[in-house]
């Protein structure tokens, strides 16, 4: 008999259901809420409505596109956290009714893991050991990961995530949220070295990020003052030099743990990993350094329930499953 599970994700401002079918993702749909744009970032209980909303229509594709009766399922698994309390409330409710209605195991997935068990959806794989730079609106870590469900944190941001200081230098800018995109976007016709904004550099692997988003303010501040259209006129530029720094910050924590765990297998993961610049920054380091470089597919970057599947799915080889009394972490760790 085959293993197939449904997978959902509800951890933010995405609704997702994917199917996987023997390790094998068959659909990954995704419903993206745009009642965000206009407040500038994530309103939670915005959030958890539009996931109570999406929710049902989402898994009823997921179903009928994967050609897998809902009788022919494994196991239900669900984004247990870290996220938003009412949006992860929203998937871990329905999957365990789902579960308990079908009489079929439960399984609670990170979705932190997740994010880096999207590099085993697709080929090439990583080989273990491997480092993993997890970036996202909500996350900035180095993860030592040696096998698929045995992963260390070994540095993290102090502060804010790097994906929030892309989305607050855009909301500085006048540009919708997310900004992240439109950042790297403006940034691709811009001249990086245009500004200077400070790199900050704390000891050991963390990571610091929210003194650039204090800088930009500050430097947008003087500048409009003798300028009013300082950013119309110089939109690109700051674009590109804001993403400049903040790939550098990323880069150099990512060379210091590769170097300090003798580790030449290096991905990277998360929404933040979409970006294009640091994209082309890894590749020119795995040229550089000798790294084997691995980098999902845009797809797999944000957040998606393929993932979610991928991760439930070796832990249902190793009949890692929960109870129906299993309850949301908001600031799950790993
Ligand atoms: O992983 P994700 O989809 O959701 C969280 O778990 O947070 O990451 C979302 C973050 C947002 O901050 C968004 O602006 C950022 O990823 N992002 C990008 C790009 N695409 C998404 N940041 C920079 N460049 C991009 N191309
Ligand atoms: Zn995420």
């Amino acid at each position: 008999m085959k293993i197939n599970i449904l997978a959902i994700e509800s951890s933010c401002d995405e609704t997702s259901a994917a199917v996987i079918s023997d390790g094998k993702i068959l659909n990954n749909i995704i419903a993206t809420q745009s009642v965000h744009e206009k407040y500038g970032g994530v309103v939670p209980e915005l959030a958890s409505r539009a996931h109570q909303q999406h929710l049902i229509p989402v898994i009823n594709e997921a179903i009928l596109t994967s050609g897998i009766d809902k009788k022919e399922l494994s196991a239900v698994a669900f984004t247990r956290g870290p996220g938003l309390m009412g949006s992860l409330m929203v998937g871990v409710s329905f999957a365990k009714s789902f579960a308990y209605a079908l009489g079929i195991p439960l399984i609670d997935v990170n979705h932190m893991q997740a994010h880096i068990l999207a590099h085993f959806i697709e080929d090439p794989k990583p080989n273990f050991p491997f480092i993993c730079l997890t970036v996202s609106g909500g996350h900035t870590q180095l993860v030592l990961v040696k096998d698929y469900l045995d992963m260390s944190v070994i540095g993290e941001t102090t502060d804010d995530a790097v994906g929030e200081a892309f989305d607050k230098t855009a909301k500085l800018l006048g540009l919708p949220y997310p900004g992240g995109p439109l950042i790297d976007r403006y940034a691709k016709e811009g001249d990086p070295s245009a500004f200077q904004f400070p790199i900050s550099d704390i000891p050991g692997l963390n990571f610091s990020f929210s003194g650039i988003k204090t800088a930009v303010l500050y430097f947008l501040r003087d500048n409009l003052k003798n300028s009013p259209n300082f950013i119309e006129e110089n939109l690109k530029d700051i674009c590109a030099s804001v993403q400049f720094t903040l790939i550098k910050m990323l880069m150099l924590k990512l060379k210091k743990a590769a170097k300090e765990y003798k580790i030449n297998n290096i991905a990277i993961a998360g929404g933040v990993s979409a970006n294009s610049g640091l994209r082309k920054e890894l590749k020119d380091l795995a040229s550089k350094h000798g790294w084997n470089v691995f980098i999902p597919k845009f797809e797999y970057c944000t957040d998606n329930a393929a993932m979610i599947a991928m991760a439930a799915h070796f832990k249902f080889l190793k009949g890692d499953f929960c109870g129906l009394d299993v309850t949301p972490e908001a600031r799950m760790k790993f």
